[in-house]
């Protein structure tokens, strides 16, 4: 019984209707949100993506036909309504764009049926979110979505438009390519003319844009799909988006300036915030020292101290033992919380191994100005006196301590800081966007896994050139040319000034323990290029569903994206990945070795 378009046009999206249409024939299409028989009139919300509009059906205006085919409306048909504009004849609605009008529909077509939908579509659906993905294409109706996909849209359209003006040019670089270094697993795509090899999707344009500045086009941008096979988590998917840049003949206080006013003008627009500028900017020793992270949030304080001088030679062994590993002993003062259930606070000892801890110290100060705690009895009155003053400790504060290699105390306490933020709703109501920019990261970090230094950003990152002397003797204290650009704790974009000379590249893969073979058999063409006259250049590039996720305040990147994956980076609509026909197969040249699951039952 589906009808067709012939001859009708529309004329408005529902709220593009207001009270100045009043008296006018408009026709709106759309699907039927709720229908309610209320005797000799019918009453329709219609939804399209720009919200809803009241529909009245009355006999006397559309006919017996007409209102029988009303009374057979059904959530999600889709439908063209064409009538009158007129004031509502009910009351108001003031939650509704269009809530003091209504049409009177003299023609109603309708142009496809729904079956019942496995869920309401509607804001803030309490609906399972398997079930949500499944029916992706349903989910994609709630206005909640409709609304965040409509903002990326714009964000993606407003850096576009700002970077044009500001001389960038928008040049594509290839998806079917090469490995790139930033450092997760590549996606391989198997060649069928070339059988055994294989392209890698790109985890991002990177070596191509630093080649475009090579070849002399000076601001390139992007809005580039990248690939990463990585673990996924809330603010990651194996394929995303970045706004991605590269500029040259600059350095970092170019980069810096050009972004500040993008970021400005993004959230101007969007979220009718000024950010003021510049935005802060912190060392990376300094973040970690303070908040145990490279992507600190500021919008709370309960900071990092550093109490190792003060517990040296005191009895407590866990605390001397990490000192003499070359650890630290640094806490956190949870102001208030010194009365917290035991059951609470094992719940953040149980929470600090999860990062890695040994345990988790404590002293509670009571009100009465007595101290619970894990590890007094291993100190003296003095020891523990000068610990809490160290901590700036009152009564009635909770004091926690780690003490480790300083890799696991940052880890454990920034994490804790976190969780405790989160426990005791320190954020609630908080509406700010807390910007900071992270500088001078260590250029390499040493990884167990591989028993060698690793590039921390990429291996084409300049180091600081106050620093360079040390590549060889300490590579770990050489500090890069690199910058993340960090909001309430995220990281929503990075970047670095490049390395354009070619003996520090060498230094620098020398670091890395490549050889020169190695270097040229992954990096030859830019090494290549290099020969040939390169400007110094540098760049940065945004998570674009990062950047919308905290603008639009989703609690998941999934909340942004079209059509994303789950955690076991499979679509739970298309349900891919796949299994393939053999005959795609066997012109890949491609065998399946079936691996035989683990047995976890031992
Ligand atoms: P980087 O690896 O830091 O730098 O990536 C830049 C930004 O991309 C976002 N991002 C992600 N978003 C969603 N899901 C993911 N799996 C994911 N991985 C990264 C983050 C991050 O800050 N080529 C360099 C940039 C440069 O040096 O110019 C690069 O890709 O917000
Ligand atoms: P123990 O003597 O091992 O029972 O430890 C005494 C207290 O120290 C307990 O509260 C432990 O959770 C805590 N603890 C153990 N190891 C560490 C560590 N590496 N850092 C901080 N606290 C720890």
């Amino acid at each position: 019984m589906a009808e067709s378009m012939q001859g009708l046009h529309r004329t408005h999206r529902c709220t593009e209707v207001s009270n100045q249409n009043i008296g006018e024939i408009v026709t709106v299409m759309g699907w039927v949100q709720k229908r309610r028989n209320l005797g000799s009139l019918i009453f329709v919300d219609l939804r399209d993506r720009s919200g809803l509009f009241q529909l009245v059906f009355d006999e006397n205006d559309i006919g017996s036909e007409g209102f029988a085919k009303a009374g057979e409306l059904r959530s999600e048909f889709v439908i063209a309504a064409t009538g009158k504009v007129e004031a509502r004849s009910g009351a108001v609605n003031e939650n509704l764009a269009t809530g003091d009008i209504e049409l009177r529909v003299t023609d109603l077509r309708i142009l496809s049926e729904s079956q019942t939908p496995p869920f309401p579509i509607e804001v803030n659906s309490a609906t399972k979110e398997e079930l949500r993905l499944k029916y992706r294409f349903l989910d994609l109706r709630r206005p909640d979505i409709q609304r965040n996909l409509m903002i990326k849209s714009k964000v993606a359209m407003l850096a576009r438009n700002f970077m044009a003006e500001e001389g960038f040019l928008e040049i594509e670089t290839p998806m079917l390519t090469k490995s790139t270094p930033e450092g997760a697993r590549d996606y391989l795509v198997p060649s069928r003319i070339h059988p055994g090899s294989f392209y890698a999707l790109p985890q991002s344009p990177q070596l191509f844009k630093q080649l475009l500045m090579c070849s002399g086009y000076d601001r390139y941008f992007q809005i580039a799909r990248c690939f990463r096979d990585e673990d996924l988590r809330a603010d990651r998917q194996p394929e995303f988006t970045q706004i991605d840049m590269e500029l040259s003949f600059v350095d970092i206080d170019d980069v810096i300036d050009v972004n500040e006013r993008l970021l400005a003008k993004l959230f101007k627009e969007i979220c009718d915030v000024e950010v003021s500028l510049p935005i802060q900017r912190m060392s990376y020793a300094e973040a970690m020292d303070r908040f145990g992270s490279d992507k600190p949030d500021l919008r709370f304080g309960m900071e990092l101290t550093n109490v190792s001088e003060t517990v040296k030679g005191c009895g407590f062994g866990v605390f001397t033992g990490a000192l003499e590993n070359g650890g630290s002993v640094r806490g956190l003062n949870v102001k208030g919380q010194g009365q917290m259930p035991r059951k609470k606070v094992d719940a953040l000892v149980e929470f600090a191994k999860g990062f890695g801890a040994k345990g988790l110290a404590y002293m509670a100060l009571q009100p009465d100005g007595s101290v619970k705690s894990s590890f007094a009895k291993f100190m003296t009155e003095e020891e523990i006196q000068a610990l809490i003053q160290a901590m700036d400790g009152q009564p009635g504060d909770l004091l926690v301590f780690a003490a480790d290699k300083n890799k696991v105390v940052f880890d454990v306490l920034g994490n804790l800081r976190l969780e405790l933020a989160k426990n005791l709703g320190l954020l609630e109501g908080n509406h700010e966007f807390r910007f900071v920019w992270i500088t001078e990261f260590p250029l390499l970090e040493y990884s167990e896994e591989q028993g060698r230094f690793v590039a921390m950003h990429h291996p084409f990152t300049m180091p600081m050139e106050e620093d360079l002397h040390l590549i060889e003797t300490d590579p770990g204290a050489v500090r890069a040319k690199a910058y993340d650009i960090v909001l309430n704790g995220c990281e929503i974009g990075g970047g670095s000034v490049r390395i354009h000379q070619s003996d520090v590249q060498e230094q620098m893969f020398k670091a890395l323990g490549f050889t020169k073979e190695q270097a040229h058999s992954q990096f030859g063409f830019l090494l290549n290029a290099f020969q040939y006259g390169v400007p110094p250049h540098a760049g940065l590039a945004y998570g674009l569903d990062r950047l919308v996720m905290l603008m639009t305040g989703a609690d998941n990147i999934r909340e942004v994206i079209a059509f994303p994956k789950v955690k076991d980076a499979s679509c739970l609509m298309t349900e891919a990945p796949g299994i393939v026909d053999q005959k795609q197969l066997d012109e890949l040249g491609i065998a399946i070795v079936v691996q035989e699951k683990e047995n976890t039952q031992q």
